[in-house]
Formats: structure tokens, C-alpha cells, sequence
């Protein structure tokens, strides 16, 4: 499995990226012997690193995960941990959140990080990401909140998620951001088209994609919109021989600016199959064949 490390110290992180967020309350409801199973299986095919956020689960699957982790024996050293933080999800866990809002004042995400290893029953993130940019983001106090986290060691690096490229130069200006983690996949090819992940690539910068698959719109039979989409991508799957999953992922994986896909999936199978998508990537002409499919149009 190809490491990918985003800022200078470390640490490397396997390209291809476990995401939890379906695992537990929103979606799959493991059990814990069910997350040992599905962390046991990542680790035995090179996947190290798994994605979190504070509010998965309705703020229960930190916890689900970090009491399936603490009883495998699992070396912290060995995986890495990605957490995110600033969204406030109202729900049960949360009684005091009347509306799904944005925080990320420096109170608001040192007490995020505390919980978050308390739920994760870990000593240190190794990476935090803010979570979505706030209209109220003020910079520079951000800077320093981040600084002082990666100082006190409760958290290694620090980037963001879902920042445009105003916001995220804004932001790297004041502090090295380690990456953005953006809605990547052959549904959503704006931030390619734009290059900024190119341009980022260029400077250095390493991107992670979430929902990669097409998170459930591609496979979800009862979402019935943009069905001539599906069925054309469907078909170039056919003609080239592999699953729509394995295309969608390969879309990611087969651009030149080392994009680590944050996978959604709960089955073992499919985690093994995106091994195999990682050593045979698309050339650039099937790229851009299943791009205009899933345009419906060609390039210029
Ligand atoms: N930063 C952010 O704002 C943000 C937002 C959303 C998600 N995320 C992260 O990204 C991760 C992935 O997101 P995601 O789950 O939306 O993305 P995804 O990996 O694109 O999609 C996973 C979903 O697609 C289904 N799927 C995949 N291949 C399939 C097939 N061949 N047939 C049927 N179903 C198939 C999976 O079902 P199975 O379980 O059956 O495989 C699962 O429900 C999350 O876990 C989370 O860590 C981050």
C-alpha cells in the first residue's frame, strides 16, 4: 500500500483511507466484535488510517470504535487516526445544540479535541480536520488554536474539509495545513476541473476525497434522479470490464496528484477490491471517457 505523508514530520498514512461514518448508528450498527472484524481486516490488507468526526453516529461512533480498538492490542503507533470537529449536530448527545450550526472558536474546538480522545480512548490525533468552513471563521485565532494543539502533542497535524481555495490559501497562510479533504469522485469533478488539486498537488499539498464511490447515489436504487448518469457510467463499467465500484474508485485513484479516497464501505470484499484498484489505474483516456459519460458531454 502506497504511504502518503502530508507535511514534513509525519506521520505516513495508507493512500487509501478507512472512513467510519457508516459504520455504526448511520449505517451499518456494528457491533463492537463487528468493528474489531471490519479494523482487523483493514490492517491485514495495508489500510492503517481511518477517518472520524465528532457528530458520526450522532457523537457515538468515536466511542463504538476506540472500545473496539482498545480491546485488539492494536500498536496506536501502527494506524493512524484522523478526527474532524465544528459541526454542531443537534441530537440526543448534544441537548444543548438547538440547530445544526459551526463553531470553530478555540474553545469550542479544544474541548471538541478532548472528547474526541476521550471517545477514541487515544492520547493524540494524528491529524484534525475543521470540518466544514463557518461564515464566523476568524483566521488568525485558528491559527493559533492550532498551534498550540500540535505543541501541547494532543494532535499531530491539522488540515480542513470542504474549504475552497480562497479559504484554504487564506488559512495556510498562517498555519501549514496538512490537506483538504473534499467530495471527490466521478460525481463531483469541480475541484478537478478547477485544479485546485492540482495546483495545491504542485505546492506540495496532498488532497483527500470523501465519498469516493459516489457515496450511496450511484448504488442507491430508490434514489431514481440522474439515472441517465448511472446508466452511462454503468455501461462504461461494463466495457471496461469491472465493477461500477471499482470504477468510481479507480476515477480517483488514477490522477497524477496522489489523492487518498476515503472509502465508505462496511463490507469486507469491497475493502479488498479497492487494493486491487490501487495497482491498475485508469489511463488518461479511459479517464476521460468515463469523465464525459459522466458529463454527457466531451471535453472542448
Ligand atoms: N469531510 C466530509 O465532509 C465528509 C462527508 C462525507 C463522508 N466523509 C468521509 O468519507 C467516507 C466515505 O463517504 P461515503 O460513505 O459517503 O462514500 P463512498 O465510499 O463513496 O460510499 C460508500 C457507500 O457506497 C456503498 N457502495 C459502494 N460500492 C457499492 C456497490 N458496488 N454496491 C452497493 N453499494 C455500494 C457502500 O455500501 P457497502 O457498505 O455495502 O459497501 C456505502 O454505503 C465516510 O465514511 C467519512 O469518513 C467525509
Amino acid at each position: 500500500m502506497k504511504r502518503i505523508r502530508y507535511t514534513e514530520k509525519g506521520p505516513d498514512y495508507s493512500q487509501i483511507i478507512a472512513g467510519t461514518m457508516r459504520w455504526g448508528k448511520w449505517g451499518q450498527g456494528f457491533t463492537i466484535s463487528e468493528y474489531q472484524e471490519m479494523i482487523a481486516h483493514c490492517l491485514s490488507q495495508g489500510i492503517t488510517s481511518f477517518d472520524h468526526a465528532d457528530i458520526y453516529g450522532a457523537y457515538t461512533t468515536e466511542a463504538e470504535f476506540g472500545e473496539a480498538l482498545d480491546g485488539m492490542g492494536v500498536d496506536r503507533s501502527s494506524i493512524q487516526i484522523i478526527s474532524k470537529c465544528g459541526i454542531g449536530y443537534p441530537s440526543e448527545n448534544r441537548p444543548a445544540f438547538t440547530v445544526k450550526h459551526y463553531n470553530v472558536t478555540s474553545d469550542y474546538i479544544r474541548d471538541a479535541v478532548t472528547k474526541s480522545l476521550q471517545n477514541l480512548r487515544s492520547e493524540y490525533l494524528d491529524m484534525l480536520l475543521i470540518h466544514r468552513p463557518s461564515a464566523l471563521m476568524d483566521y488568525q485565532a485558528m491559527a493559533r488554536t492550532f498551534e498550540q494543539l500540535v505543541n501541547e502533542g494532543t494532535v499531530k497535524e491539522i488540515g480542513v474539509s470542504n474549504f475552497t481555495k480562497d479559504q484554504f490559501d487564506a488559512l495556510h497562510r498562517l498555519f501549514p495545513l496538512a490537506t483538504n479533504q473534499l467530495e471527490i469522485s466521478v460525481l463531483e469533478t469541480a475541484y478537478l476541473d478547477s485544479h485546485f488539486v492540482g495546483t495545491a498537488f504542485s505546492e506540495g499539498i496532498r488532497f483527500q476525497s470523501w465519498s469516493p464511490l459516489g457515496g450511496t447515489t450511484l448504488f442507491n436504487p430508490e434514489l431514481q434522479n440522474d439515472i441517465d448518469r448511472k446508466n452511462r457510467l454503468t455501461k462504461v463499467a461494463q466495457r471496461m470490464d469491472m465493477s461500477l465500484s471499482d470504477l468510481a474508485l479507480r476515477f480517483v485513484l488514477s490522477t497524477p496528484f496522489e489523492i487518498s479516497p476515503v472509502i465508505g464501505t462496511s463490507k469486507k470484499h469491497r475493502i479488498t477490491e479497492s487494493i486491487n484498484c490501487l495497482a491498475n489505474p485508469l489511463t488518461s483516456q479511459e479517464w476521460f471517457d468515463v469523465w464525459t459519460e459522466a458529463k454527457g458531454h466531451k471535453v472542448a
